[in-house]
């Protein structure tokens, strides 16, 4: 079966969220030249801990039950922190990030109004995604011989829910 629905990931999806970032983030490693971003670094038992963790949400979608994108929220607050939003290698351009993004405006608890999130200036991909999704940047700072770059989007009062399908 294969469904664009997000469902909530929790600790037993460590092992494979794990597999999936990894697979997903090299590209960032190669745009950015760093081999040592922090997904990279992330063991199993830092994913598991993320999962754990009641502040922060973890969502991924399925295909024939293979995981194939994800994405998480950390909610402080009125501010909900997006971040890890990974598809596979073979799954990308496809829309599956797009929308998870949304489906996140959709999911995330109705106290937050603001959505963050940052990426490198060297990921065209990502910044082009969020870009169209409504986000902008803030500021930047700086990292290992590049920038972060911090963007933002008000949460959307009401996004009907069949726009994240
Ligand atoms: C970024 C990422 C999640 C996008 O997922 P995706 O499913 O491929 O994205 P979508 O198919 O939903 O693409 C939506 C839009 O984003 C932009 N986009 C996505 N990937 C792109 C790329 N490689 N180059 C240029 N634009 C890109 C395009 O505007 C695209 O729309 P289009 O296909 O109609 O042109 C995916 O490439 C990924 O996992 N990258 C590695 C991890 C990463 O960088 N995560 C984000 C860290 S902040």
């Amino acid at each position: 079966m294969s469904t664009a629905d997000p469902l909530r990931l929790g600790e037993p999806d460590a092992g494979e969220l794990l597999t999936l970032q990894l697979a997903a983030y090299v590209q960032e490693a190669r745009a950015h030249r760093n081999v040592d971003l922090v997904p990279l670094l992330d063991t199993l038992e830092d994913v598991r801990a993320a999962l754990r963790d009641p502040a922060l949400l973890a969502w991924g979608i399925r295909d024939s039950g293979r995981l194939v994108a994800s994405v998480r929220a950390r909610v402080r607050g009125e501010i909900g922190e997006v971040g890890r939003l990974v598809v596979a290698p073979d799954q990308q351009r496809r829309g599956l990030g797009r929308s998870l993004m949304l489906a996140v405006e959709v999911l995330l608890p109705p106290e937050v109004t603001t959505l963050l999130l940052f990426t490198g200036q060297h990921s065209a991909g990502p910044l082009a995604l969020y870009a169209s999704l409504g986000y902008t940047e803030t500021h930047r700072t700086p990292e290992a011989g590049y920038e972060l770059v911090h963007l933002e989007k008000a949460r959307p009062r009401s996004t009907p829910v069949n726009a994240v399908r």
